[in-house]
């Protein structure tokens, strides 16, 4: 008795000491406690293994765990839930940690040696990470020994208690005297126990990116990967786990999202016990990363965040923790600038003359940031379609003779409608890509990602440059920093419009994107006032991390507005709503040949925290132009709270013909509804539309019945719109506190 006393004691005089409980320790066994949930495990005190006991709700105390007969061939091992997983030595589930040696043995067996806790969090050293300081996040660091190896692992948990959510990540460090190749590494590994679960996964294409897909978690894998070398359009590093009964607003989920790029691999491997491992980190394809005596090797980093209130909570959960933990862009918490963007109304015929003249049509809009699209460059090769010049950026002379300078000054000299501020101007760029068809490639055949003799395959008629390569890092980081200097750019967006095709050793993509981390980091910091937006083809590199150094991100190519609430709802499983780019463009859809009205087009992209056009405005009907204004006002006046409110989704077009999405703003004082009406039905009746994130006993005025309901109203009994006898009608509703 006396012995427990005095481990319980101790645990509360380091709490007392540091001020913190996020995490405690009583001997070998680890709490670590959110707001809202509770990880927990220990040190097995045979093997030394690390053994997890809890991930979920509330829990204070370590519990037997379950009773597992170890007769026939699974014992030891494979009856414990492990939190670190290694190869060999009777565990026949898929590790988290796979090293072969340079004897050829692939066994390993890390050991516990030792932990420390620290307030906030150390950074990664050339990774994108969260953030945060004392106060926000602690973490504790886990050292692990292969003594027969001799390779050892710093294990890194870092809990956000506000966002119930838990970054880890590790390190292997190569002791011995021999080369090892690390073969697997997933970032985040924990064998949950035997719960019914159903995995929510997003899946899609270009331009179909972010659908999602539900289904349950079966004995075996199930398991889904990029091999693109980027995160790709097919697959995003992110799934849910969800109990068959969650819905989206009440039940358990668990959301696992990887800060990284590259290709990666997801797996759920429910064993013959029931157990259930979660593995999450690089593409084993896109791996065998060989580390020399003395060096580390840094896994990126994975997030797991709990949610007791279904996927809407576990999705505010990513957003909050992304917007004031990951994202570090000056801009993540601002209100961004209306665009147009040159592209859909001009393609690649552009020159000064017609730029400056869509630029004058911009102002009238009240637009506020002008961005020059594709086809500015190119001097030997000019940029008149896709198959010339990508890699030679230089103003090509003929569309632009006296550079970018002046002309950067006559867009800037245009103002905002109505104000003195001057029309800013962005530009683009697509830096890790190069046509055969330019100098840069006939200077620097070497320079592209290429396996021997083999055919160097186009996509697009582009080749990806090795960003590995120094030459390459250096090159990119010049040449975009000559274009920043050379004129007033306030916004860059940054494309990438294939995926990798020849790499010649595994391990070039890991290589790969860390040089691309490399390349980005020194430019964000450098040009810390510019507004950087990613983009690839799409949707294809919207990832966490890139959202670490970059504020937004193109959420598709597609900009049918219907195919985008289904885009931009999925994107927002994970993935903040302020951190996408979404505009208006002409009807009838390029696409699918929708004419949708512009009202419906204006509400699903200001649903976004970067809102603009992408259209020639000579081409708008004289009805839609008309529009325009009132659109602008009401996109303006919606920013502030798409980017710092929380979001919630009332209705997704998979389920129901009358989708819609709330937001609510920080201080609870205004909430602002988007509701749709896909297609006119006779029968059934629309559902009224019940709103949530409201204080039931507050009051609110809403401007669709200009009445004051109460929050409990809104919540429990829902507004009902009167639809118009039409297709793709949407509304949009403001309610103001009292
Ligand atoms: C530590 O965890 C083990 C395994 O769950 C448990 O048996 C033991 O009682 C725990 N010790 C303390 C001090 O909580
Ligand atoms: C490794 O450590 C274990 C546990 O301390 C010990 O039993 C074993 O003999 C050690 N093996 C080597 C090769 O040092
Ligand atoms: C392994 O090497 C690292 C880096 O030099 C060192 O910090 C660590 O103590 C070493 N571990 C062991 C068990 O020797
Ligand atoms: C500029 O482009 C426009 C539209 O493509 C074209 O009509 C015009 O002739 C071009 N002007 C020059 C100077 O090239
Ligand atoms: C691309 O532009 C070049 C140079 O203007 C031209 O020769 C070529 O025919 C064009 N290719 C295509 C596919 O349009
Ligand atoms: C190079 O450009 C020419 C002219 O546009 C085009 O016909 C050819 O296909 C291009 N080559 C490649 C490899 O893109
Ligand atoms: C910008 O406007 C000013 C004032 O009208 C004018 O003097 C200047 O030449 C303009 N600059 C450019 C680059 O058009
Ligand atoms: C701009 O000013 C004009 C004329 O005063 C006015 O009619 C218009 O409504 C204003 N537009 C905006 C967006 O403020
Ligand atoms: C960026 O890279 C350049 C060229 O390598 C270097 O001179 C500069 O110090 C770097 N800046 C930052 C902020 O990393
Ligand atoms: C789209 O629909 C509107 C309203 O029915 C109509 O006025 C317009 O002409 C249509 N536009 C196109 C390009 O079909
Ligand atoms: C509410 O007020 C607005 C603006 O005055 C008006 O357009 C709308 O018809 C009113 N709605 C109802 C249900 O009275």
């Amino acid at each position: 008795m006396l012995g427990i006393r005095q481990v319980v004691l101790s645990a509360l005089l380091t709490c007392a000491a540091t001020g913190q409980k996020a995490i405690t320790s009583t001997g070998k066994n680890f709490t670590l406690t959110g707001d809202g949930m509770s990880y927990l495990f220990h040190v097995d005190p045979i093997n030394g293994d690390l053994v997890s006991d809890h991930f979920g709700g509330p829990a204070d105390d370590f519990t037997r765990p379950a009773n597992i007969l170890g007769w026939g061939w699974n014992s030891e091992l494979s009856v414990l839930r492990r939190e670190f997983p290694d190869v060999g030595r009777s565990d026949f589930r898929l590790p988290a940690i796979h090293i072969e040696h340079a004897d050829g043995d692939t066994v390993s067996a890390f050991r516990y040696q030792s932990h420390e806790i620290v307030q906030g969090k150390p950074s990664l050293p050339g990774l994108p990470a969260t953030f945060g300081e004392a106060g926000d996040v602690t973490t504790l660091i886990l050292q692990l020994y292969d003594n027969v190896s001799d390779v050892s692992a710093a294990l890194s948990y870092s809990i956000f208690p506000k966002y119930n959510a838990v970054a880890r990540s590790f390190s292997i460090t190569n002791n011995g005297t021999n080369e090892i190749t690390i073969e697997r590494a997933a970032s985040f590994s924990t064998d949950l126990p035997n719960l019914e679960l159903d995995m929510i996964e997003p899946h899609g294409d270009w331009s179909h990116e972010f659908n999602t897909v539900r289904r349950k978690i079966d004995y075996g894998e199930t398991t889904f990967r990029s091999s693109a070398g980027y995160a790709s359009h097919l697959h995003n590093p992110f799934f849910a786990l969800v109990s068959p009964t969650t819905t989206e607003s009440t039940g358990e989920a668990w959301g696992f999202n990887l800060v990284w790029t590259g290709s990666f691999e997801a797996t759920a491997e429910r064993f013959s016990n029931g157990y259930v491992r979660v593995l999450l980190g690089l593409n084993p394809l896109h791996t065998s990363l060989r580390v020399q005596p003395g060096e580390t090797f840094q896994s990126p980093e994975a997030v797991a965040v709990y949610s007791s209130e279904g996927v809407g909570g576990m999705s505010r959960a990513f957003h909050d923790l992304y917007r004031n933990h990951l994202s570090r862009s000056k801009f993540t918490k601002e209100t961004r600038p209306v665009l147009l963007n040159s592209w859909e109304g001009l393609g690649m015929e552009i020159n000064e003359t017609a730029l400056v003249k869509l630029a004058g049509e911009a102002e009238e809009l009240g637009i506020q940031l002008f961005v020059n699209d594709d086809g500015w460059f190119g001097v030997e090769y000019p940029r008149n379609n896709d198959s010339l010049g990508l890699g030679d950026w230089t103003p090509n002379p003929a569309k632009f003779p006296n550079g970018l300078r002046s002309y950067v000054q006559q867009v800037n000299n245009f103002t905002v409608l109505n104000s003195t501020t001057p029309l800013q101007f962005g530009i683009w760029v697509e830096p890790e890509m190069v046509n055969p068809n330019s100098t840069l490639y006939h200077e620097h055949p070497d320079w592209v990602l290429h396996a021997g003799k083999h055919q160097r395959t186009l996509t697009r008629n582009q080749l990806v440059l090795n960003v590995a390569l120094p030459e390459v890092q250096e090159f990119i980081i010049s040449t975009i920093s000559r274009i920043l200097d050379s004129a007033h750019i306030q916004y860059v967006k940054w494309d990438n419009n294939r995926g990798m095709h020849e790499i010649s050793h595994p391990s070039d993509d890991y290589k790969y994107i860390l040089g691309l981390y490399r390349v980005i980091n020194n430019l964000t910091t450098r040009y810390p006032d510019v507004l950087w937006e990613g983009c690839a083809s799409g949707g294809g590199r919207f990832d966490a991390g890139l959202l670490h150094y970059w504020p937004q991100h193109w959420t598709s190519d597609n900009t049918d507005a219907s195919d985008r609430l289904t885009i931009q709802m999925g994107t927002s499983l994970v993935y903040p709503p302020s951190a996408m780019g979404c505009h208006i463009s002409a009807v009838p859809n390029g696409f699918n040949r929708r004419n949708i009205t512009i009202e419906y087009r204006g509400h699903v992209a200001m649903m976004c925290g970067s809102f603009g056009l992408e259209l020639n405005p000579e081409e708008l009907e004289p009805e839609e132009r008309a529009l325009i204004p009132a659109i602008m006002a009401e996109a303006k006046r919606v920013n502030p709270i798409v980017i710092s409110g929380e979001f919630y989704r009332l209705a997704h077009p998979d389920n129901s013909n009358w989708p819609g999405v709330q937001f609510v703003s920080e201080d609870g004082a205004q909430s602002v509804v988007f509701a749709f009406q896909q297609l006119y039905t006779v029968k059934p009746a629309p559902p009224p539309l019940r709103l949530r994130g409201l204080d039931p006993k507050g009051r609110y005025y809403n401007n669709l019945d200009n009445a004051t309901y109460t929050g409990a109203t809104y919540m429990s009994g829902g507004l009902n719109v009167a639809w118009h006898r039409a297709d793709y009608q949407s509304k949009l509703i403001w309610l103001e506190r009292e």
